[in-house]
């Protein structure tokens, strides 16, 4: 039987039984005040001076929030300020020039450390260069480079000049990098040679210089040289050379731009339903406020601290959590090229290990895969220097919460489980890890001064246990503030569905479904697209992905609906074991089918169990879903371009063909 909300049965979610942060943790936690939840909302808006207060402003400002027009609020309003002076200069100033700002980690085993000073040298450099290629404020600068230290190097330098940057993921193709560029008018264009995945040299400039013939504008290109001698370096019409623009700029100096707190520091296209990319918006103040204030109270960055976020810049989470937050907090950010299995499955422990990384933070992606890979790849390093660890991204089911706390956080550090998105900013729900307990399998409450709501279709919220989506009632500061060029896009893709302007309420819909316990902790189900109709039951695939992935033995699994026409929905599971199990052995099959059945219900149980030793992924690591339906249902694959592994689909046809 379905609940009211047609979400599955409240017994959907399953999570562990709660932890306790250790108290070593919590005595040394930049955030251990319980009572931080009763302040904010006894002081909101107001309290989120807390989060600007760990900036410095040019002009203070005069309003916290201004929400005279909604949906499209403003923070902070009167108050100017450079992210880039916030992200480098003030630190020069605190004495701390030769402190490491950026660890680079090469995919050659290349390490570079660049101090603040580095950086500011950099940085300014690169600014110098940009004013001159005829970079104004407010020209959008399109970035499409991968993993090397010019990419955070450049968005500092826009930044500092008020020019917002629009960074392209490296690994999309040149027609993504085309449409990104021509929705933004992007004039200006920062790329390279090329660069090296799993040891293979690929072209960059090619692509680039691919989508430069399909715009109809002009556009000024630097291209950064990575390869060296393994790529003749040929500039062509309006090409320059990054390094010889550094050259020709040598030890210049740019005064930062002082910013509107409101004005844009970046653009970051995300997928659309619809295919149309969309261009998110976030401005200065709020956004940098309140990266910066998660990245000290959920991730607990210090300044000494060496702190990890294994993510691509090219994502939101690079932007706000390898960049701005931490570089606002003076800390060391490590960042690395390459995959985690090249030139071996020991890749990131090696990088933990050598750099003595304090807080780490992944995605459940890749946690799933150290897990199918094996614990033998995380003992081989001295991980004792790590105190914190994060995931993002997907949700993440106990199995696996609790083998990253074992095998890479020696069962000693706390977890904490991110929820936010692209549109957020910064991270909206997670327990803060100097004050509350972790639930393995559930992200936890909103933050403080955050006002999540799971509620049902007609925005009521649902009872604790039931299932239904997941909203948020109040702003918050680092909200996008629109869609490039689509304001009633931003109404209507987010706004229109759960408030009541009439009544002056506005309510945040994220797109997500999710269930609430009695302690208001959220178990993110995932997108609400993902469902699948079984006999009138709207059963959440991912609920039924986490009853598998907690059986032992499974690594992954994608859950889609195959419709035959005449009989009902049945449920198809595309599963991956660990290294060391046999899929065929039978007892992992059935294993399945119980645990679906025993967690969710009858109805959940999968007709049909395909194993595979891997999933068809996009490059961000997110399961194709739409193509195993495809592949499910016998219909056309569509565009599969965008696939990182494409190989794998025959594999899997293959399989079924044989089943
Ligand atoms: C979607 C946003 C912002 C970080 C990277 C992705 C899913 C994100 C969690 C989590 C369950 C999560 C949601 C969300 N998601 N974090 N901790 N638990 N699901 O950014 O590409 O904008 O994707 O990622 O479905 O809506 P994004």
């Amino acid at each position: 039987m379905a609940n009211r909300n047609g979400w599955g049965r409240s017994r959907s979610v399953p999570t562990g039984s709660p932890r306790t942060p250790p108290e070593t943790f919590v005595e040394q936690a930049n955030l251990a005040d319980s009572d931080v939840y009763q302040t904010f909302d006894d002081d909101w808006p107001d309290c989120w001076h807390r989060a600007a207060d760990l900036l410095s402003w040019d002009r203070p400002y005069e309003t916290v929030l201004e929400d005279a027009d909604p949906p499209f609020y403003r923070w902070f309003t009167g108050g100017r300020l450079n992210a880039a002076y916030n992200c480098v200069d003030r630190h020069l100033e605190e004495g701390r020039k030769t402190h490491a700002a950026i660890r680079w980690e090469g995919k050659h085993g290349e390490c570079e450390t660049y101090t603040y000073r580095d950086l500011y040298v950099a940085v300014n450099e690169f600014a110098a260069a940009l004013r001159q290629l005829g970079v104004e404020e407010d020209d959008v600068v399109t970035i499409y480079l991968p993993m090397i230290p010019e990419l955070p190097i450049a968005m500092l330098a826009c930044a500092r000049i008020g020019a917002p940057h629009s960074v392209v993921f490296a690994g999309l193709s040149a027609d993504a990098l085309a449409t990104r560029m021509d929705a933004a008018d992007s004039e200006y264009l920062l790329t390279c040679d090329g660069y090296y995945r799993r040891g293979d040299a690929f072209n960059q400039k090619s692509k680039a210089g691919n989508a430069r013939l399909e715009l109809e504008h002009d556009v000024e290109t630097v291209v950064v040289d990575r390869l060296g001698e393994e790529l003749p370096h040929v500039l062509g019409d309006r090409e320059w050379d990054y390094h010889e623009l550094r050259e020709e700029f040598s030890g210049a100096t740019v005064e930062p731009v002082s910013r509107d707190a409101e004005d844009m520091l970046f653009l970051m296209y995300t997928s659309g339903t619809t295919g149309e990319p969309k261009g998110v918006v976030h401005t200065t103040g709020g956004y940098l406020a309140h990266v910066a204030w998660t990245s000290r109270a959920v991730l607990d960055v210090k300044a000494e601290d060496t702190y990890w976020c294994s993510a691509d810049i090219g994502w939101i989470t690079g932007h706000s959590y390898i960049v701005y937050g931490p570089l606002a907090l003076g800390t060391t950010t490590v960042m690395y090229e390459g995959t985690p299995d090249y030139p071996d499955r020991d890749r990131l422990w090696e990088i933990v290990d050598r750099n003595a990384v304090d807080v780490f933070y992944t995605a459940p992606t890749a946690i799933r895969a150290f897990m199918k890979w094996g614990e033998e790849y995380p003992e081989r390093h001295d991980l004792s220097s790590l105190r914190l660890l994060g995931t993002v991204g997907e949700p993440i089911s106990p199995r696996p919460w609790s083998w990253y706390r074992e095998h890479v956080g020696d069962g000693e550090c706390p977890v904490v489980d991110t929820w936010w998105q692209t549109e957020t900013g910064a991270i909206l729900i997670s327990t803060l890890p100097g004050v509350d307990e972790m639930k393995p399998g559930a992200a936890g409450p909103g933050l403080p001064g955050i006002d999540v709501q799971v509620v049902d279709e007609h925005g009521e919220e649902v009872d604790p246990g039931q299932t239904g989506y997941l909203t948020v009632g109040r702003p918050w500061p680092g909200m996008a503030r629109t869609l490039y060029g689509g304001d009633d896009q931003f109404r209507s893709e987010y706004w229109e569905r759960f408030s009541e302007p009439d009544d002056g309420e506005w309510r945040y819909f994220s797109g997500d479904a999710a269930a609430i316990d009695d302690e208001d902790y959220v178990t993110v189900l995932g997108r609400v697209d993902d469902v699948i109709n079984v006999s009138g039951s709207r059963l959440s695939t991912m609920a039924i992905e986490s009853a598998i992935t907690d059986v032992e033995g499974v690594a992954e699994a994608a859950v889609v609906g195959r419709s035959s026409g005449t009989t009902a929905t049945e449920i198809y599971a595309y599963v991956s074991t660990e290294g060391g199990f046999d899929p065929e052995s039978g007892d992992v099959r059935e294993a399945i089918v119980d645990n679906a059945e025993s967690t969710i219900g009858p109805i959940a149980a999968p007709d049909t169990v395909v194993f595979t030793p891997e999933l068809p992924k996009t490059r961000s690591g997110k399961i194709m879903r739409r193509l195993l339906e495809a592949i499910a249902n016998g219909d056309d694959l569509g565009d599969t371009s965008a696939l990182r592994n494409p190989e794998i689909v025959g594999e899997i046809q293959a399989t079924i063909g044989d089943g």
